[in-house]
């Protein structure tokens, strides 16, 4: 007797919807016998049945490009606030062998911590946001849900001369962020978030609470830049906290390519990374309209309608950059340094810290500090890439990116040139997973807004990306992993990944780290429990 392949195609998905429902309610009655308080995990345990399932899901997707309708949902939601309950899922999805995404702040560029293909929960650790600095051994122990504005907002609460060197964007997540390395504008003076962690508190796969002592130094190697969410569940950071002066200054300088921009761009490729450690320049390259005030709305740009016109529209350079010191003695460096850039004192805004980190979250600096506890900023869809640059671009390479942005802009892009440089070429490739070291010049970043035509800017910004392979790293040619990618590769859906199969996405990110960080996934997880699109694989 034949059976129609129609009929076991429905017989399986039936199956599996059965399955996946039975399923979630045995892992939901699973938590609630698992925890030692059962009354308090309930009060976390959100299910489609619940009505504010969908606030707490929307709460913190912030491409926007992974909220759509058909955007695969979790079957259940838990926002931990013990970490028995962190322990307590972790066993009931071992046990029911539901997959898990893990949620910080929410800023993935791929939507891995919310999303997932697989019947899926989401462990959300926005509940987890306590932050305990102590000012005078200049540390800080920091839950892993908070964000950086959070942790900005709590160092400035006790001291206004210590600063962390964390992101740019206050609702960026500081797990996400120290996951993947994590740079802002102490990167040239102090490194990256990551190399600031002193201490961790991690759940593993067995459900066992580890600190650095009792995890080894191996496991708190790999946390720091070589992706968190490989490894298990971070709890808790403790962050070595940073000397900052009382006054800073931010720079804003404005110079389109008839204004010899694209001159000034070409020597900053050369000079930025070698510029003293208490300044850093980054280069914002964006589309403006000619004739009109104000072309620039943020660093974001708006209206795509009439972008293919060319002589209606300019490239504008914004020198983006900060400085640990008085505007007086920044220009007078400046001068010295980089004269090319002609920087003024109109240019330059001094400020406290705390204003300064408000300041490059586009918030206003007259507002008090709260404002940098709001979870919530703009969201968009978008589609992004980044790649690294040893050596200056030409003058030709950087006007076929104009030409590509000018021709056929397809609407809101971000193309960013970030200097390295300063104690970021002191720390050595293995000191933690994030290899983009000596020799770096300069980090480039693109992104394009996806609403609208979402294939074509896709496709717009990939043809960018390969437009740039002479002028960038080559074998391999490497990337940032906080700004993860999947066009350059993902694990195995059906079954495990092989070594090879991940490297290909691996080395891009972490070069020969990767290596270790595959030894590490090995020895912790060998059962592959803790897995997404873009995980470390354990060798198979
Ligand atoms: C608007 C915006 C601005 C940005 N600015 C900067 C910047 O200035 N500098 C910079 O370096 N990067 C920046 N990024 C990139 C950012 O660092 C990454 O997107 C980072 O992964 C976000 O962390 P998150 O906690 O917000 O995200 P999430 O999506 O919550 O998490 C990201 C990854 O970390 C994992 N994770 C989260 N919490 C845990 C946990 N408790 N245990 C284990 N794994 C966990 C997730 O599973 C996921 O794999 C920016 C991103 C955006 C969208
Ligand atoms: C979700 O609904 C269940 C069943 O009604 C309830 O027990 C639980 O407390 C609800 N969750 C939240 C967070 O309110
Ligand atoms: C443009 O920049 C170059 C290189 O920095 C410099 O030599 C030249 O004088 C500049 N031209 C103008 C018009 O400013
Ligand atoms: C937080 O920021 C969002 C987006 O800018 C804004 O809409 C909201 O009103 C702010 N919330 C508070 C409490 O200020």
């Amino acid at each position: 007797m034949k059976i129609s392949l129609a009929k076991i195609f429905v017989f399986c998905s039936f199956w599996v919807i059965l399955s996946s429902a039975s399923s979630h309610e045995d892992f939901v009655q699973c938590l609630t016998r698992f925890s030692p308080n059962t009354n308090s995990i309930t009060k976390q345990i959100y299910t489609p049945q619940n009505s504010s399932y969908t606030s707490v899901l929307e709460s913190s997707i912030n491409n926007l490009r992974f909220a759509g309708s058909s955007t695969p949902k979790p079957l259940v939601i838990v926002t931990p606030t013990e970490d028995s309950q962190v322990q307590a899922v972790i066993y009931c999805a071992k046990k029911h062998h539901i997959q898990m995404r893990i949620r910080g702040g929410g800023h993935d560029y791929e939507g891995l911590s919310y999303v997932s293909k697989a019947p899926f929960v989401v462990l959300d650790m926005v509940r987890y946001n306590k932050i305990d600095v102590d000012h005078e051994a200049a540390t800080a122990w920091v839950q892993s849900g908070a964000t950086l504005g959070e942790l900005y907002y709590s160092i400035a609460q006790k001291s206004s001369t210590l600063g962390f060197p964390g992101g740019f964007w206050y609702t960026v997540g500081v797990t996400g962020l120290i996951g993947g390395g994590g740079y802002g504008n102490l990167r040239r003076k102090y490194g990256l978030a990551a190399d600031n962690v002193i201490d961790a508190r991690i759940v593993d796969v067995k459900g066992r609470i580890l600190d650095r002592n009792s995890m080894g130094e191996d496991l708190f190697w790999a946390i720091r830049g070589g992706g968190a969410s490989s490894f298990g569940v971070i709890l808790s950071w403790k962050l070595k906290l940073v000397s900052v002066p009382e006054i800073v200054t931010a720079i804003q300088l404005d110079r389109t390519i008839e204004q010899n921009g694209t001159e000034i761009l070409h020597k900053w490729q050369s000079v930025a990374p070698n510029l003293p450690k208490d300044v850093e320049i980054r280069v914002i390259a964006a589309t403006i309209w000619k004739n009109r005030p104000n072309p620039v709305a943020r660093t974001v740009l708006t209206d795509d309608s009439i972008a293919r016109n060319r002589a209606e529209k300019t490239i504008l350079l914004r020198f983006s950059g900060y400085f640990l010191g008085g505007q007086e003695k920044l220009v007078s460096m400046m001068n010295k340094e980089f004269s090319e850039l002609g920087l003024t004192k109109e240019d330059c805004t001094e400020l406290s810290y705390i204003q300064s980190a408000q300041r490059f979250s586009l918030l206003s600096t007259s507002e008090s500090p709260e404002v940098l506890l709001n979870r919530t900023s703009f969201r968009i869809p978008f589609k992004a890439k980044s790649s690294y640059a040893e050596r200056p671009i030409s003058r030709k390479g950087l006007e076929g990116i104009w030409t590509r942005l000018l021709e056929y802009d397809p609407g809101t892009t971000n193309f960013v040139f970030t200097s390295y440089g300063g104690r970021m070429n002191e720390i050595a490739e293995s000191a933690i997973p994030f290899p983009h070291r000596a020799g770096t010049l300069f980090m480039i970043y693109m992104r394009v807004q996806t609403d609208g035509d979402a294939e074509k800017r896709i496709e717009w910004i990939r043809e960018l990306y390969e437009y740039l392979t002479p002028y960038v790293t080559k074998n391999p040619r490497t990337s940032y992993v906080n700004y993860n990618d999947l066009d350059l590769g993902v694990n195995n859906e059906e079954g495990p990944t092989s070594y090879k199969r991940a490297s290909v996405w691996g080395k891009k990110y972490f070069k020969n780290n990767f290596d270790r960080l595959v030894r590490v996934k090995s020895s912790v997880d060998p059962g592959n429990f803790f897995r997404h699109e873009q995980s470390i694989p354990p060798f198979s």
